[in-house]
């Protein structure tokens, strides 16, 4: 069987006026149907490049990327995406901001509006439908921004840090959230953290970049049961990997 995603020897080299800046180097990986990966590596390693090829926002200088057997070249609309900055348009009402991919597709019905409504039930927006990004925290704008990406009902969801700019504990509740969508909604999930601690609690593997270029230097296999808890934060199970993933990124301390 072949596996959903496949990145085969990716490299990324970008090419400004004074000089070419070498990101990532034969990054090969695959991942399969319902998996959720973590991405982690120190700054600069090439995390945000490399998502941003998977979803087809950038095309790489040498090597491919196979979705469901295909090779992306555009962001095809199987594909969600969640950045660190939510990326909200201020004019439009939460649920317009919701519909908007489906807009763009021509795609509104009563359909699209009747999703939008769950997905912000979902998401603990039901009772903000009507009101704007501004009056949202940064919580509520994040969480708005992944409802925005699930209603085409991707297959592949790519989050890039998406509750870095957040508390610790609204994160962590986010990443609760994150869990119970992915366990409900059964995609893929590949997402860049700079986290270890959410990298481990979230993921079936943890992939580490590292290097100038960026490499894969690690694929580290997160064998805890699901589903997870909080509880799971004692276990020193958990604690382990933990250090196997920090010891795998060179930082420890
Ligand atoms: N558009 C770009 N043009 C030139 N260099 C870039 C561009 N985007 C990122 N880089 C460089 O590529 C390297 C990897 O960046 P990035 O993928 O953002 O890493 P990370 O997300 O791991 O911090 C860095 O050296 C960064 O400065
Ligand atoms: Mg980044």
């Amino acid at each position: 069987m072949t596996l959903f995603l496949q990145v085969q020897h990716v490299s990324q080299i970008y090419e400004n006026s004074s000089r070419a800046l070498h990101a990532l180097q034969n990054i090969n990986f695959g991942v399969a149907r319902g998996e959720f990966v973590c991405i982690v590596g120190t700054s600069g390693s090439g995390k945000s490049t490399l998502l941003r090829i998977l979803g087809g926002l950038l095309p790489p200088t040498s090597g491919r990327v196979m979705l469901a057997g295909k090779e992306i070249d555009q962001p095809p609309p199987s594909i969600g995406f969640v950045f660190q900055k939510s990326n909200l348009m201020p004019w439009r009402t939460v649920k317009d901001n919701v519909l908007l991919p489906l807009e763009i597709q021509g795609r509104i019905n009563n359909v699209a509006q009747e999703r939008a409504q769950a997905l912000l039930s979902v998401m603990g927006l039901a009772d903000f439908a009507d009101a704007y990004p501004a009056q949202l925290s940064g919580g509520m704008a994040q969480r708005l921004a992944l409802a925005r990406a699930l209603i085409q009902e991707p297959h592949l969801l790519l989050l890039d840090e998406p509750f870095g700019a957040l508390d610790a504990l609204t994160r962590e509740r986010l990443n609760l959230e994150v869990l119970s969508i992915w366990e409900r909604f059964a995609q893929t999930v590949v997402m860049v953290t700079h986290s270890i601690d959410e990298a481990v609690f979230l993921a079936d593997r943890v992939l580490v970049l590292g290097g100038s270029p960026g490499t894969l230097t690690d694929d580290i296999r997160i064998p805890l049961p699901r589903p997870r808890t909080l509880d799971l934060l004692g276990e020193p199970a958990y604690g382990r990997l933990r250090v196997a993933v920090r010891r795998a990124i060179g930082e420890m301390s």
